[in-house]
């Protein structure tokens, strides 16, 4: 009975301290992926994509509150040069894509 408590309390409070506290890990690679396939980026926009803060605090990034996922990515004007990365495709919770303005090359990936 104890055991099974405990078992339930830890084992079952794990998913969601590990969504609050990392983020959803899934977000994060398909983000620096993004980045990855960026070539260019002459004003250093994508600096502040690092481990220092969460992915919701990185540049162009709006999360939805409830989810703390990607709710919107929008980078317009940053004169990147580059592959969009396929890797976009995986963030789930995406409503709009803005990245006027940039010189990106290959085709949009779909999900
Ligand atoms: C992150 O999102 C993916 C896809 O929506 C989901 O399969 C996965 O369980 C989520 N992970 C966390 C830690 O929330
Ligand atoms: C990481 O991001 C922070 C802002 O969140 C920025 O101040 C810092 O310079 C960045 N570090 C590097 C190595 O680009
Ligand atoms: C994300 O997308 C890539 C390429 O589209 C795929 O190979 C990968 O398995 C996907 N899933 C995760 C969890 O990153």
């Amino acid at each position: 009975m104890r055991l099974l408590f405990f078992y339930v309390f830890f084992v079952g409070l794990k998913p969601s301290l590990a969504t609050n506290i990392l983020g959803n890990e899934t977000d994060v690679i398909a983000l620096l992926r993004f980045k990855e396939s960026i070539s260019n980026d002459p004003y250093g926009v994508l600096s502040s994509w690092n481990a220092s803060s969460h992915f919701c605090n990185w540049h162009g990034i709006t999360c939805s509150i409830k989810h703390q996922r990607v709710q919107q990515l929008s980078l317009q004007q940053c004169q990147l040069h580059g592959t969009i990365s396929p890797y976009i495709g995986n963030l789930s919770f995406l409503r709009t894509l803005n990245l006027a303005s940039n010189s990106f090359y290959g085709e949009i990936p779909g999900r």
